[in-house]
């Protein structure tokens, strides 16, 4: 069949009438789904036939514009199963999210939108897995940190490429800073349109200009995703209603959140709205009885960085009420844990969660604005493992690829390991890196718990099975030019009921 004949069969299915197409593709962000049940899926697109509209709107008339969708077993969709219309709306950023229900667990389904006589690209998506059931492994990917301006999406295309049934993405999907700003150590590779995002308008633009890169949009079209934002999505190193950084005053932080909430609702495929200021990021996405991943937002309801933030010593990090997760989140967790009867828990978190001790010798120099800076909480959460089978902590930010042991008392190297953290690098965010290790043995030492540590650009591919979790952590020799192949920079194993890092 020919795209013509194509799309003419969407335009008679869904009798949009070929008299009003219009002459620009709308369809310039993609397509994308997520966060899939056993039963269901949400559907993304958003409409832009000019991405770059500096009002954020991309382009389009301002009224409502009918988009139809159809979801089907098959990619040629001849067997479409649901069909249906929806309304793209100026105030919702000429975003579509449709929630499908009624479909089989455990089933790979093709998806696309059509308006006005044009036809989106195809995504694939799949529902979960039956409850309790645990017969088919499962392979996710895992990503985070893609500053646009310091490199090339090859490592989103590089996903794709892997098929992933799942892709979890961990925070900084973009970057707020205007042009010239925060530049990667070699230099930016390309630029960003617009300010530094503050407005709603800012933020839609931004997205907009991310979600036009043919690499990101290929990861989005190749599996559901499960997202959760981290700082820069709103502002570099926000803490719940704080933002203190000295040189950009903000007067109106809970304005410039909302806002960024607004666009990160409109540009992304969840179900969950924003209502104002807050946006209801933490939930579960099950998959069967294997793997339970309890995705996490580390930043909205967090106390304020200890010691006026940075990596620094600091004794208040201490402090045994100071809370990262705020108080409903964490009982939410660990009533989670108490409850699961899944073989692998998994935390889909952004900032590093195992102590990492900067400096040799007894002082000790912590990243305030990690875990390290709410230690008591951590202590918490970790305790907390203890309730479930296995615990397996996915983390963001740190711009390289760790892996390391969560231990009990994390100064006595003897103590208990309780679970396995495991960092995956940026998608670009710090330029090319490379493979030689700055640590030195000394600071390996300081850190007996940190495994394994790689600076290259990539991600992290995961299969879960009932026996054991593989982990290959892959990476890219350069993201300064587009193209690069990837590699297994290296691969570990967990094995069932005993946490920790084992080399392949
Ligand atoms: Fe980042």
């Amino acid at each position: 069949m020919t795209r013509r004949a194509l799309i003419t069969g969407v335009v008679a299915l869904t009798a949009l009438g070929a008299g009003s197409a219009r002459v620009v593709d709308p369809f310039t962000l993609g397509v994308a789904s997520g966060d899939p049940t056993p039963d269901g899926v949400v559907l993304w697109t958003r409409l832009a036939p000019y991405p770059l509209a500096e009002n954020g709107l991309g382009g389009m008339p301002s009224r409502v514009v009918e988009v139809s969708w159809e979801l089907a077993r098959d990619e040629r969709f001849r067997h479409v199963v649901r069909r249906g219309r929806q309304w793209a709306r100026p105030e919702s950023g000429f975003s579509v999210h449709v929630e499908v229900g009624g479909l089989e667990p455990g089933r790979e389904y093709f998806y696309r939108f059509a308006t006005g006589g044009h036809l989106s690209r195809t995504g694939r998506t799949r529902t979960t897995p039956a409850p309790g059931t645990m017969t088919t492994p499962l392979t996710m990917a895992f990503a985070s940190c893609a500053q646009y301006e310091h490199g090339y999406f090859t490592a989103y295309r590089r996903l794709a490429e892997d098929e992933p049934d799942l892709v979890l993405h961990l925070g900084d999907y973009q970057y707020e800073y205007r042009k010239g700003v925060h530049v990667a150590p070699n230099g930016n590779v390309r630029e960003v349109d617009g300010p530094e995002t503050v407005t709603l308008a800012d933020y839609r633009h931004r997205y907009a200009q991310y979600k036009s890169d043919a690499d990101l949009q290929a990861a989005h079209a190749a599996a559901p995703w499960a997202v959760v934002w981290d700082d820069h999505d709103v502002a570099d190193n926000w803490a719940g209603s704080h933002y203190s950084k000295p040189e950009i005053p903000q007067p109106d932080f809970p304005a410039r959140r909302a806002a960024a909430a607004q666009a990160y609702y409109e540009n992304m495929p969840i179900r969950s709205k924003p209502r104002g200021f807050d946006l209801r990021l933490y939930r579960r996405v099950g998959w069967g009885g294997l793997t339970t991943f309890h995705m996490l937002d580390t930043r909205q309801y967090r106390d304020d960085q200890p010691c006026g933030d940075g990596i620094k010593p600091c004794p208040e990090r201490l402090e045994p009420t100071r809370t990262m997760l705020g108080a409903e989140q964490e009982r939410w967790l660990l009533d989670g844990f108490r409850t699961s009867s899944a073989r692998w828990d998994v935390l889909g978190q952004q900032v590093f969660f195992s102590q990492y001790d900067h400096t040799p010798g007894p002082v000790q120099e912590t990243n305030l604005d990690a875990w390290d800076g709410y230690a008591a909480d951590r202590d918490r959460v970790v305790a907390g493992f203890s309730s479930v089978r296995n615990a397996v902590v996915l983390t963001g930010d740190v711009h390289a690829a760790w892996g390391a042991e969560v231990k009990e008392r994390w100064d006595d190297p003897a103590s208990r390991t309780a679970g396995t953290e495991i960092a995956g690098t940026s998608i670009t965010s710090g330029g090319d890196g490379s493979e030689v290790y700055p640590e030195t043995p000394e600071w390996f030492a300081e850190n007996p718990h940190i495994k394994y540590f790689n600076n290259r650009r990539g991600y992290v591919r995961t299969r879960f099975s009932p026996d054991e979790v593989r982990v290959d952590f892959r990476g890219l020799d350069h993201v300064s030019r587009p193209g690069a192949p990837v590699s297994t920079k290296a691969s570990f194993v967990i094995e069932d009921r005993v946490p920790g890092l084992n080399p392949v």
